[in-house]
C-alpha cells in the first residue's frame, strides 16, 4: 500500500485562537470582551470559573514558539483579540496590545514559521455589544476600523488573512441559541448579526488588501455535509434545510448568489421574515459581500446525519442523538466521518469554484493524558488525522485545489461554552502550572509536515462504514 504524498507547497500547519489561548484579560490596557463578560455569566460556561487564564499564551509565548519550531511546525493560524488592540471597539488604539502581535509576528518569522492571522475569531468587545452587537449595522464599520488598524501594523509581515472565523457559530450559537457569547436567543438578531459578519467581511477585503500588498485574504466558514438518514423526501428534505441554513446561507452570498431562496422560504415558515423584508439588505450590500477572495477556509469536524420527526425539527439545530449505531465519536460527541471531508470538498469545488481551499480547522477533542515516563499515547486523534489527511488527499486527485491544512489545535485550550474538558491539542497542558507536554500526535505530525507524507490507515483503522447510516433501519 503506497504512503500518501502531499505537494511539496501544501502548507501544513497549526490553528489557535486568542481567547482560547492568551489568558491576561486585563493586561496591558486590554478592554473586556464579550466572552470575559459571558464566561461571569451564571448561563455562560458551565464547568469553569473563566477564560480568564487559558494557556497563558501572553505571557508564554516565546517558550510556545520554541516548542513549535522544535516540533516542525511552518505555518501557524492564530487570530488577533480585537479589545486588546481597540479596547472600546472604536476609536484609541492600544499601542500594547498591537506591540504584543508585532513580537509574536516577528517572533514567528525569526522561526521561520509563517503567520496566517484571523482578525475576529469571537471575542468582540464588550462595549460594542452594549450598543448593539453583530445585530447592529455600526459594528461593520467598526469592524473595518479595526480591521485597518490592525492590517496597517502587521500588514508588512503578515501576508495571510483571514476576516472572520465561522460567522454561522457567531450568530446562531450566540445570537439564535444562546450556547455562545453574547448569550441571546432570537432568530432575527441572529440572522443580523449573520448579515453584518459577512458585510464587514466585504467591507474589510480591500483595506487589507490595500494595507497588506501581495497578501491572500479570504474567510473561514464551519461546514457540514448533511447526509439524509434514507432516501425517504421527508429525511431528504430535512437535509436539504440543514445544509441551507448552516452551509449555503453563508455560501450563497460569498459566491454573489444572495441568500438562498428555498431557506428563506424556510425561514419564513417559522416565523422569520427574509433579511430583505427585515430591512437588513441595503442596496450594494450583496455585491460587497461577493468581493472576489483568494480562498475559502474550511473548517470540518463531522457531519450532520438528518432523519424527519427527531426533535428538534427548527432550522440550524443539530441531531440532539448520536443517529450512526456504529459510528465512532470524540469525546466532543462528534462523529468521526473522514468521508464527510472528502465529500464536503468535492461538492463545495463543484458547485462553487472558490479559487482555491485551506483546512483551516480540523481535529479532536480525546483526553488522553500523560502516562507513564510522561507520554502522551493519543492514539485515536494520530488515526483521526491520518484519515481527514487521506479524505483531504483524495479530494485533491478528484481535482480540488486545496492548498493547506491547519491541525485545531496547537495546544488543549478553553473550549468555549465546554471549558477545559475537551482538549484538542496536540500539545497536552496542565490547567494548573500551564505546563506543556507534546503528545504523541505532535511526533507523528512533524513527520508529516516535515516529509509531506502520510502513510495509509491500516485494516480496521479505517473510517465509519458507508453503511452505518442503514443499520438504523
Ligand atoms: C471551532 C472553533 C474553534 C474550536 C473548534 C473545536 O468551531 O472555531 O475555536 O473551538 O471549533
Amino acid at each position: 500500500m503506497n504512503d500518501l504524498l502531499f505537494p511539496q507547497n501544501f502548507v501544513w500547519g497549526v490553528a489557535t485562537s486568542a481567547y482560547q489561548i492568551e489568558g491576561a484579560w486585563k493586561a496591558d490596557g486590554k478592554g473586556e470582551s464579550i466572552w470575559d463578560r459571558f464566561c461571569q455569566m451564571s448561563t455562560g460556561v458551565g464547568d469553569v470559573t473563566s477564560g480568564s487564564a487559558p494557556g497563558d499564551h501572553y505571557y508564554r509565548w516565546r517558550d510556545d514558539l520554541d516548542l513549535m519550531q522544535s516540533l516542525g511546525v511552518r505555518s501557524y493560524r492564530f487570530s488577533i483579540a480585537w479589545p486588546r488592540v481597540v479596547p472600546r471597539g472604536r476609536g484609541k488604539v492600544e499601542q500594547r496590545g498591537l506591540d504584543f502581535y508585532r513580537r509574536l509576528v516577528d517572533g514567528l518569522l525569526e522561526r521561520g514559521i509563517t503567520p496566517y492571522a484571523t482578525l475576529y475569531h469571537w471575542d468582540l468587545p464588550q462595549v460594542l455589544q452594549e450598543q448593539g452587537g453583530w445585530p447592529h449595522r455600526a459594528t461593520v464599520d467598526a469592524f473595518v476600523e479595526y480591521a485597518d488598524v490592525v492590517t496597517s501594523a502587521l500588514g508588512d509581515r503578515v501576508k495571510h488573512w483571514f476576516t472572520h472565523n465561522e460567522p454561522w457559530c457567531i450568530s446562531i450559537l450566540g445570537h439564535g441559541r444562546g450556547e455562545h457569547a453574547p448569550g441571546l436567543r432570537n432568530d432575527l438578531l441572529a440572522l443580523a448579526a449573520a448579515h453584518h459578519l459577512l458585510l464587514s467581511h466585504g467591507r474589510a477585503v480591500p483595506v487589507i488588501r490595500r494595507n497588506s500588498p501581495g497578501c491572500e485574504v479570504g474567510i473561514v466558514l464551519n461546514l457540514t455535509p448533511a447526509y439524509a438518514a434514507t432516501d425517504n423526501a421527508l429525511d431528504t428534505d430535512k437535509a436539504r434545510a440543514f445544509d441551507g441554513s448552516f452551509n449555503r446561507w453563508f455560501l450563497d452570498p460569498l459566491a454573489g448568489r444572495g441568500y438562498p431562496s428555498d431557506v428563506v422560504e424556510d425561514y419564513r415558515r417559522q416565523g422569520v421574515p427574509e433579511p430583505e423584508a427585515l430591512g437588513l439588505v441595503h442596496a450594494g450590500d450583496l455585491t460587497e459581500i461577493a468581493v472576489p477572495c483568494d480562498f475559502l477556509g474550511v473548517n470540518y469536524y463531522s457531519r450532520e446525519v438528518s432523519r424527519a420527526g427527531v426533535v428538534p425539527e427548527k432550522l440550524n439545530q443539530h441531531s440532539l442523538e448520536p443517529l450512526i449505531r456504529d459510528g465512532r465519536y470524540t469525546e466532543m460527541g462528534w462523529e468521526v466521518y473522514p468521508d464527510g471531508l472528502h465529500d464536503l470538498l468535492v461538492r463545495l469545488h463543484r458547485d462553487y469554484a472558490f479559487p482555491k481551499y485551506y483546512i483551516t480547522e480540523n481535529g479532536c477533542s480525546f483526553g488522553d493524558g500523560p502516562g507513564t515516563h510522561g507520554i502522551v499515547h493519543d492514539t485515536r486523534r494520530i488515526a483521526y488525522l491520518r484519515e481527514h489527511f487521506a479524505a483531504a488527499h483524495r479530494a485533491m486527485a478528484s481535482g480540488v485545489p486545496l492548498a493547506g491544512y491547519f491541525v485545531w489545535s496547537w495546544m488543549d485550550n478553553f473550549e468555549w461554552g465546554h471549558g477545559y474538558r475537551q482538549r484538542f491539542g496536540l500539545v497536552w497542558v496542565d490547567f494548573e502550572t500551564w505546563r506543556r507536554v507534546p503528545k504523541e500526535s505532535a511526533r507523528w505530525y512533524r513527520e508529516v509536515m516535515r516529509t509531506g507524507m502520510v502513510a495509509r490507515a491500516g485494516e480496521g483503522d479505517s473510517s465509519v462504514k458507508k453503511d452505518g447510516i442503514m443499520a438504523l433501519q
